[in-house]
């Protein structure tokens, strides 16, 4: 048993459809806790560092483009594996590919605007969870 904490963000499409509080039921009825949350609108510099790894990819321009076109909820998630168990209830990054039951697949077909994110390791959790809250704003224990 290994508590961990991931970042989730609601994308702009998943807010602009009304699904804030469907996805965030999800997580609640699966016994995770949510130990941060805002609604931000991104600007371009705060987008581009999220997606850095992506830069230079024909889509990046879309991607930037489409995650500052309204505002996201950003949250971190705290569950016994949280990564790994966050990333199988959102679903394949292409909807099309996404499981039926998931985020994703329940709510999702384009891979541009797929409703929601989460990190993909750990690793990238801590770095995307400081992107967006400072340690005053994760509630501890
Ligand atoms: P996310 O899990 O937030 O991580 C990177 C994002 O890039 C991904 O979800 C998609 O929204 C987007 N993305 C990945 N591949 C493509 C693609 N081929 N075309 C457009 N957007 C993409």
């Amino acid at each position: 048993m290994a508590v961990q904490r991931t970042f989730v963000m609601i994308k702009p499409d998943g807010v602009r459809r009304g699904l804030i509080g469907e996805i965030i039921s999800r997580f609640e009825r699966r016994g995770m806790k949510i130990v941060a949350m805002k609604m931000v609108k991104m600007d371009r510099a705060l987008a581009e560092r999220l997606y850095e790894e992506h830069k230079g990819k024909g889509f990046f321009e879309e991607l930037i483009s489409y995650v500052t076109s309204g505002p996201v909820v950003a949250m971190v998630i705290e569950a016994d594996e949280a990564v790994s168990v966050v990333r199988k209830m959102i679903g394949a990054t292409d909807p099309k590919e996404a499981l039926p039951g998931t985020i994703r697949g329940d709510y999702a077909l384009s891979k541009a605007e797929n409703v929601i994110h989460a990190s993909d390791s750990p690793e990238k959790a801590s770095r995307e969870i400081s992107i967006f809250f400072k340690e005053n704003e994760v509630i501890t224990a």
